[in-house]
């Protein structure tokens, strides 16, 4: 293998494990944080579960049902088809959808195309996405700007993974500065900027931080679905340092309720949701929106038609859940006061 070579293979080579990695059942955390909460039964709705709205908006778009393929993968063949397979399930089911970090792609043109999904997603909203933290390693405005054209997107999303940069071995730890910096790149981008983490979590200091710097669309990815300490920890043959933080971070349900309270903000819940349920229980909490990341790896890992299905399934688990808590649309949802378990 030749030098020039040898990082572009590393490279594909952390994309197929991440992927494989992430379809192993013993990846997901194991706790999902949205059973402490469950709606209370409404015998009699007074609605007609057939008129049941699930439309809203998104990036001046509309979405038919409040859903998000959360922001995964490109760079490989295999990312390739998956991201084919995702796009084409996203605008078949009229939701939004992201692709991976671009960073690669910025640097190695030959990865562009599997980047490159809006032919199969033309109408819906569609996210460009890049490690924050790349702002401190000579990423900047124009390799911000090259990501959005690169794939026509309507925003720009920046994720936050500062317990997966230590954890890899080859990790990029300078957090320094991020928070200006991308209050900076929001100003100046033509598009709007998001922000998220990766299934750690934000908390309100974070969250204040970013709206303070002018971020208005923030999701949670928080705690309690793919474990990154995980895959990382498994990459890097350290699998007690997974375990150790495989808990760390800020659980789904409480993420987006401290983005909610913080007001004036677009609230992306993500992490760990898996069934319609948990999306209605996340719009309750106060999402506006929630993402999926591993269940549509799972199915587009296989075919479109799989994607579709698990996104028809989502939204008539979801629509069930609001009949039965009486909510006919997703403003009505947001006003239902969920309950929560007693502990122990
Ligand atoms: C991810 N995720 C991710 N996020 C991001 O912003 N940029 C990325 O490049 C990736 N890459 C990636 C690869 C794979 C294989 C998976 C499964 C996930 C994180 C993802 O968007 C999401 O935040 C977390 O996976 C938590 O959601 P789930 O999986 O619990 O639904």
């Amino acid at each position: 293998m030749s030098t020039l070579e040898a990082p572009d293979t590393a490279e594909r080579d952390r994309k197929a494990e991440h992927i494989d990695l992430a379809l192993e059942e013993r990846i997901q955390l194991g706790a999902n944080f949205f059973e402490e909460y469950y709606f209370e039964h409404q015998a009699l709705p007074e609605i007609d579960l057939k008129e049941i709205d699930l439309a809203t908006t998104f990036l001046n778009k509309r979405l038919r049902s409040p859903l998000l393929i959360s922001c995964m993968t490109g760079g490989t063949e295999q990312a390739t088809r998956i991201n084919r397979n995702l796009a084409a399930a996203a605008e078949e089911c009229g939701i939004a959808i992201g692709v991976g970090s671009q960073r690669k792609a910025i640097e190695d043109p030959s990865m562009v195309p599997s980047f490159q999904i809006r032919d199969q997603a033309p109408t819906v909203p569609l996210l460009a996405n890049l490690g924050a933290v790349q702002l401190n390693y000579g990423f900047g405005l124009d390799e911000c700007r090259a990501a959005v054209e690169m794939i026509d997107a309507d925003a720009l999303v920046f994720h936050l993974n500062p317990l997966q940069e230590a954890l890899q071995p080859e990790g990029q730890c300078d957090f320094r500065n991020l928070i200006e910096q991308i209050g900076e790149i929001a100003t100046r981008l033509d598009v709007p900027v998001i922000v998220k983490e990766i299934g750690c979590g934000i908390g309100a200091a974070a969250a204040r931080g970013l709206k303070d710097a002018g971020i208005e669309i923030i999701d949670t990815a928080g705690l309690g679905g793919t474990s990154w300490a995980r895959i990382e920890a498994r990459r890097a043959s350290e699998v007690d340092l997974g375990e150790l933080f495989a808990d760390w971070g800020v659980a789904t349900p409480r993420s987006i309720r401290e983005l909610r309270e913080i007001g004036g903000l677009t609230v992306i819940g993500s992490g760990g949701v898996r069934s319609g349920v948990d999306v209605a229980k996340a719009i309750a909490l106060g999402a506006d929106l929630a993402g999926m990341a591993q269940p549509f790896l799972e199915t587009a890992s296989q075919s479109a038609e799989l994607t579709v299905e698990k996104c028809h399934r989502t939204v008539r688990e979801l629509k069930i859940a609001m009949f039965c808590a009486g909510a006919i649309d997703l403003p009505a949802l947001q006003q239902v006061e969920l309950q929560r378990r007693a502990r122990g």
